[in-house]
C-alpha cells in the first residue's frame, strides 16, 4: 500500500486484516448455496456502492434464474469523487474479493467473474493477474475448487473506459459487452437479464470483500454492528480539510462529527457527504450520523475548511456533472449543463428569488426524470449548499431571497 493512511475502528487496523486466509471460502465450500445466501442475508449485508440493496437478497434473485451462463461482476470502476476506499481494498486485500466473488458464484450458481477495473486503476492489473494465477495454482479458482467437484469459478479482469457513466451497474454492463456507457432501462434487473442479457449478480468491491468476515466470524458478528437498518462496518475514504486523510472503518450509525474528531479536521466549515453526488452537510448537522436511514454514502467523505468557497465547489462538481453526462437523456443532459452556467452566473450576480425558484425546478425535473442515478442525483449537492450557504452569495439588486422552504417546488 502507499501513502494512504489506514485507521480501523479499533486501533489500526480493519475488520478485514485479522482474517484465516481463505476459511471463508473454505467454510462456504462446505454449505449449500441456500445456507450461503440465508448467512448472507442474516447478517443484513447491503450493498457499499451507494444504493446499499441487500446482498443476500439480489443473490437469492441471481439463483432463482434458471438461464445459464450467470455472471458475477464486480464493480471496480470507483469513480465517485472523493472516494478511493475501493482502491486500498484492491491493492491490499484482493484475496478477500476473490473469495467474495467465488462464494456468490456458489450461492448464484454462476462460474464466471468479471472485474471492471477503473481505467485509472490499471497500474495494479499486473499484481491483480499475478493474485488470480495464484488462487488458480492453489486451486481456490478454476475447476473443482478445493478438490469439491462442481464447484468451478474463474475471474477475469475486464478494463474501464474511464466514463464515470460506466459506474452505474447497467451503463458498466453495456461497457463490458463493447458498447457506449449508457444506463439500460429496468426492468429487466441484471440479476434477470444483465451481461450478454443473462442473470448477472453486479456488486461493489466492498461488499464482496466482507463476505469472508461474515462467514468466519458468523453473521451474527456483523449484523451487531451498525443499525437495524444498516447493519454491519463500512470504509469510508475521507480527503480534504484535515489532518489525518486516509481510509476510516467505522460501524453504522457512526456520528459524522466523530470521523471529523478522529480525522483531525480543526472547526470544518462543511462536509460533502457520498462524494459529488451527495449531500453537503453544515455544521448544525456534524450529529447526524452515517447510516442509509440517515447521511447515505457510497463511503467518501471531503472536509471542507473555513476558508473555503462554497459556491466554487458547488460550480465545480456541477461542472463535472454536466462533462459526465452520458447524454441519454434531456434532463441531464441539458439540466446539468443549465445548473452550471446558472452557479457562474450567481457567483457573480447573486440569486433573486425568481431564479432560485426556476432552479429549484429545475432540480426537481432532473431528480424526477432523468433516466438513472446520475442525473437523478446530480443537483443534491447544489442544493444543499443553497440550503446552508445562500448567504454567502452577492447580493442580488433589491430582489434578495437567501432561500425559503416556501421556495421549494
Ligand atoms: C452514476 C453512477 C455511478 C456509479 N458508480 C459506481 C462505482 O464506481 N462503483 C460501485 O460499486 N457502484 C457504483 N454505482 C452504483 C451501481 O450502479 C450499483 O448500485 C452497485 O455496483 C451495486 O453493487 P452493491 O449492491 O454491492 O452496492 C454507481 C451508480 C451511479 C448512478
Amino acid at each position: 500500500m502507499d501513502e494512504t493512511t489506514v485507521h480501523g475502528t479499533v486501533g489500526n487496523h480493519l475488520s478485514y486484516a485479522d482474517l484465516t486466509p481463505d476459511l471463508g471460502l473454505k467454510m462456504a465450500a462446505g454449505l449449500d448455496a441456500e445456507s450461503i445466501i440465508s448467512a448472507v442475508t442474516f447478517s443484513g449485508l447491503r450493498g457499499r456502492g451507494g444504493a446499499g440493496f441487500p446482498t443476500g437478497m439480489k443473490w437469492k434473485f441471481a439463483r432463482a434464474e434458471s438461464r445459464k451462463p450467470k455472471y458475477i461482476v464486480c464493480n471496480a470502476d470507483e469513480g465517485e469523487p472523493g472516494t478511493f476506499k475501493d482502491r486500498l481494498v484492491l491493492t491490499d486485500y484482493f484475496d478477500l474479493v476473490c473469495q467474495g466473488m467465488t462464494i456468490a458464484g456458489k450461492a448464484a450458481d454462476s462460474e464466471d467473474g468479471i472485474i471492471y477495473l477503473r481505467a485509472e486503476y490499471s497500474f495494479m492489473r499486473p499484481h491483480l493477474e499475478q493474485i488470480l494465477k495464484r488462487r488458480r495454482q492453489e486451486g481456490l479458482l478454476g475447476k473443482n475448487i478445493l478438490g469439491n467437484k462442481g464447484f468451478d469459478f474463474d475471474i477475469v479482469i475486464r478494463m474501464g473506459m474511464g466514463a464515470y457513466i460506466c459506474g452505474e451497474e447497467t451503463a458498466l454492463l453495456e461497457s463490458l459487452e463493447g458498447h457506449r456507457g449508457e444506463a439500460r432501462n429496468r426492468f429487466p434487473f441484471p440479476v434477470q437479464a444483465g451481461y450478454k442479457g443473462l442473470p448477472t449478480v453486479i456488486n461493489n468491491v466492498e461488499t464482496f470483500a466482507w463476505v469472508p468476515a461474515i462467514l468466519e466470524k458468523g453473521p451474527a458478528w456483523f449484523a451487531d454492528m451498525g443499525t437495524k437498518k444498516s447493519p454491519g462496518a463500512r470504509l469510508f475514504s475521507v480527503s480534504g480539510d484535515c489532518a489525518r486523510p486516509g481510509i476510516y472503518e467505522y460501524p453504522f450509525g457512526t456520528p459524522l462529527s466523530r470521523v471529523l474528531q478522529d480525522a483531525g479536521a480543526d472547526n470544518p466549515k462543511a462536509v460533502q457527504v457520498g462524494g459529488a453526488s451527495g449531500t453537503c452537510v453544515a455544521a448544525d448537522g456534524f450529529e447526524r450520523t452515517l447510516a442509509f436511514e440517515d447521511l447515505s454514502t457510497g463511503g467518501s467523505i471531503i472536509i471542507f475548511g473555513q476558508n473555503r468557497d462554497m459556491f466554487a465547489i458547488a460550480e465545480n462538481f456541477q461542472g463535472f456533472f454536466a462533462e459526465e453526462a452520458c447524454g441519454q437523456c434531456v434532463p441531464c443532459r441539458i439540466g446539468n449543463v443549465r445548473l452550471h452556467e446558472a452557479i457562474e452566473r450567481m457567483r457573480k450576480n447573486g440569486l433573486s428569488a425568481d431564479m432560485e425558484r426556476e432552479l429549484r425546478q429545475l432540480a426537481a425535473t432532473m431528480q424526477t426524470a432523468s433516466k438513472c442515478g446520475l442525473g437523478q442525483s446530480s443537483p443534491n449537492a447544489f442544493l444543499s449548499i443553497l440550503d446552508s450557504f445562500a448567504g454567502e452569495l452577492p447580493q442580488h439588486g433589491n430582489d434578495v431571497k437567501p432561500h425559503s422552504a416556501e421556495a421549494r417546488p
